[in-house]
C-alpha cells in the first residue's frame, strides 16, 4: 500500500520501462497480406487502404523478396481473378491467379507462403461458397474447398488458411491434403471469424463484396464469445494447427480466452477496417500514426496473439529498425 508501494518507481526512466515491459512486438510475429490481381499490369494502390498495393503477378515475387528482407516471416496471399463464375472455378485452376502467384513468390524468395482459401473472390455472386436456393450450401462448398486446398499445395503453398466459415471445412481440407501427400502442410484456421463491418476496405481490394445479402449465415455474430470457443474447439478436433481470431482489436476478449483455453498458436487478423481507421485518423492529424500502429499491435499481442496478420507489417519493420 502507498507510500511503500509506488508503481511509478518503475516508470521513471525509459531504460527501466524497457526492462519491465511484459510484451515486446517483433517483426518475427507478423504476417503481411499480399493481393495478386489478374486484371492488373502495374501495381495499383487500394483507394481505401493507403499504402497497400494490389499487384500484377509479375510484381509479386519482388514484393515477397522485399518482405523477406525486412525480416517478416510470412505472407498471406489473396488472388483476384479476371474471370468469375457461379462456382468460382478459377480458384482451383492450376494456372489460376493464386497458383501463379505462389510460383512467382517461391522463385523469388524463401518467405513462408500462406494462402487464403475462400470462394468469395472467385464467384460472380461474391459469396464464400456454392449457392443453392439463394443460400450458401455448406457440404457442396466443402468439396470445392478440398480441391482448392490441394491445388494451392501443389503450386507450392506452405500453409493453407481457410476463411469461409463453412462447418467441417478444416476436416475436409485436412483429409484432402493428407490423401494427396501433403500431410505436412499446416492449416491456419480462421476459426472465430465474425460478420464484421471492418472488412469493408478489403472487399474493395479483393473485389469480393456479395452482390446480394451478407455473410451472417456463416460468419459469427459479434455479440457471441462462448460460440467462438466452440468454433475453435471444433476446428482443433478437425485438425487445425493454428487458430485465428478475426478481426483483432475489437475482439481482444476472444483472443485472451482463446489463449487461456488452447495450447496451439493463436493468430489475430488486424483487418482492413482496423488499418484504414488508423490511416485516416493519422492523415487528419488526429492521432500519431506510428504510435497508434505500434500500440494497437502490441495490445493484440498482449491479449494473447502469437501471430498477427497486419497490413502494417512493413511499416512496423521500419519503426522497429529505427
Ligand atoms: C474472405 C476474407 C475476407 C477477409 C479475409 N478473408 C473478407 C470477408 O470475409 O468478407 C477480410 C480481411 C480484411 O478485412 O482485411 N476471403
Amino acid at each position: 500500500m502507498f507510500p511503500q508501494s509506488r508503481p511509478r518507481r518503475l516508470r521513471a526512466r525509459q531504460n527501466i520501462r524497457d526492462l519491465v515491459r511484459e510484451t515486446e512486438l517483433s517483426v518475427r510475429d507478423l504476417v503481411y497480406p499480399l493481393f495478386v490481381n489478374e486484371n492488373l499490369t502495374a501495381p495499383k494502390e487500394i483507394a481505401s487502404m493507403p499504402g497497400v498495393l494490389s499487384l500484377p503477378v509479375s510484381d509479386v515475387g519482388e514484393e515477397a523478396r522485399c518482405v523477406e528482407e525486412l525480416g517478416i516471416p510470412a505472407v498471406l496471399l489473396f488472388g483476384v481473378p479476371s474471370r468469375k463464375d457461379p462456382g468460382g472455378t478459377s480458384a482451383g485452376d492450376p494456372d489460376g491467379i493464386v497458383q501463379r502467384g505462389i510460383k512467382e513468390i517461391r522463385k523469388a524468395s524463401d518467405v513462408t507462403i500462406i494462402t487464403d482459401l475462400c470462394l468469395c473472390e472467385y464467384t460472380d455472386h461474391g459469396h464464400c461458397g456454392m449457392l443453392k436456393g439463394g443460400d450458401v450450401d455448406n457440404d457442396s462448398t466443402l468439396e470445392r474447398y478440398a480441391a482448392i486446398a490441394v491445388s494451392q499445395a501443389r503450386a507450392g503453398a506452405d500453409m493453407i488458411a481457410p476463411s469461409g466459415m463453412m462447418d467441417g471445412q478444416v476436416a475436409a481440407i485436412r483429409a484432402a491434403l493428407d490423401r494427396s501427400g501433403f500431410e505436412n502442410i499446416p492449416i491456419m484456421s480462421y476459426a472465430a471469424k465474425y460478420a464484421s463491418s471492418f472488412y469493408g476496405p478489403f472487399r474493395d481490394a479483393a473485389e469480393s463484396t456479395p452482390q446480394h445479402g451478407d455473410r451472417r449465415s456463416h460468419q459469427m455474430d459479434p455479440g457471441n464469445a462462448r460460440e467462438a470457443l466452440r468454433e475453435m474447439s471444433l476446428d482443433l478436433e478437425e485438425g487445425a494447427d493454428i487458430l485465428m481470431v478475426k478481426p483483432a482489436l475489437p475482439y481482444l476478449d476472444i483472443l485472451h480466452r482463446a489463449r487461456e483455453r488452447f495450447d496451439v498458436p493463436i493468430a489475430a487478423y488486424q483487418v482492413s477496417g482496423e488499418y484504414s481507421m488508423i490511416k485516416a485518423a493519422a492523415a487528419n492529424g488526429w492521432i500519431d500514426h506510428d504510435r497508434a500502429m505500434m500500440e494497437s499491435l502490441r495490445c493484440i499481442k498482449r491479449a494473447g496473439a502469437d501471430i498477427i496478420i497486419t497490413y502494417f507489417a512493413k511499416e512496423v519493420a521500419r519503426v522497429v529498425a529505427e
